[in-house]
């Protein structure tokens, strides 16, 4: 049995518990039974975005042995959400996000991304899914040094081989949106940290994909400039209505998200809930611009 809103196997029924035509629905704590109580029409017509069901991933180590990662990793993510991953290190969360991500793949288990089961998706479709549906946000920025920020920006384009001035017109509009107008020409040797993430963020937006992951983007920034990044990742999130995932110890963050999701030993432990909801109400929700 599976928690309808986070996606977490249950063991059996729990006491959070909705009645809806005439069929019992649980949940894992009060957060995910009010969230679905709140909109259950919505809820049973959406398919989630991201859907994990008993996700292990195992690590063979060249010594013979083996690290069990993901131990059975059940989750959901609905269109437009905003949700956290917290948990300690070591946990799996990098882990998931990678699978989530197409970057990894698991030793067992069913994901789906965009309604596709990605194990049956060949390796161009794989990597036209990462391209064109999925930006990443990392802790390192990744960005190209040799490259201006500006080049930075198009490069999910260049790549595609779409470098043209339609490109360059966005990547100027998405720095400017990130706040960095004025850098464009900047390589990133020549930027702070913070401005560097602002960078791979525009980046992230350039091919408008709908899912966003974000792996511990403010964990190599200093507080100030984290909760700088962390607003214009919710800034963003409420301007586009883009899915994400942010990973991160920042309780800033989880005053922001629609849940946050705590994993512990490469499974989800608990849906932690959050702090306000007036930013998250799904009434008003653009599901048609997602
Ligand atoms: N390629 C790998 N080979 C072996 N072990 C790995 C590999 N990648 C990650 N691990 C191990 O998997 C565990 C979980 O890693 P990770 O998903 O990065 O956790 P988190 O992001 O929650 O800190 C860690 O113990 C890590 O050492
Ligand atoms: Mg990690
Ligand atoms: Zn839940």
């Amino acid at each position: 049995m599976f928690d309808f809103v986070c996606g977490m196997e249950l063991e059996g029924e729990t006491e959070f518990r909705v009645a809806s035509a005439g069929r019992d629905y649980f949940f894992c704590s009060t957060h995910c039974r009010d969230e679905f109580a709140a909109d259950v029409e919505t809820f049973l017509k959406t398919e989630p975005i991201i859907a994990l069901e008993g996700v292990h991933k195992t690590y063979e180590l060249g010594s013979g042995g083996a690290v069990p990662v993901l131990r059975g990793l059940s989750m959901r993510v609905y269109p437009g959400d905003l949700v956290a991953l917290v948990g300690p290190s070591g946990s799996g969360k990098s882990t998931a996000m990678n699978i989530i991500g197409t970057l990894d793949t698991p030793t067992s288990g069913r994901v789906r991304v965009l309604g596709k089961d990605i194990s049956g998706l060949s390796e161009t479709a794989l990597s036209d899914l990462r391209s064109k549906d999925i930006g990443f946000v990392f802790q390192q920025f990744n960005l190209i040094p040799s490259l201006t920020a500006i080049e930075n920006v198009m490069l999910p384009r260049m790549i595609r081989g779409q470098a043209g001035p339609e490109t360059k017109k966005r990547a100027s509009e998405l720095l400017a949106s990130v706040g960095l107008a004025a850098r464009s020409g900047h390589r990133p040797m020549q930027m702070s940290g913070g401005e560097q993430q602002r960078v791979a963020i525009a980046r992230a937006f350039m091919n408008d994909p709908p899912i966003i992951l974000a792996d511990e983007p403010t964990g190599n920034l200093d507080s100030s400039t984290s909760g700088k990044i962390i607003d214009l990742l919710v800034d963003l999130w409420q301007k586009h209505r883009k899915t994400i995932i942010i990973v991160t110890h920042d309780p800033h963050v989880a005053s922001h998200a629609m849940r946050v999701l705590s994993f512990e030993d490469g499974r989800l432990m608990r849906n932690h809930g959050l702090a306000e909801k007036s930013i998250w109400s799904r009434r008003g929700h653009d599901k048609a611009g997602v």
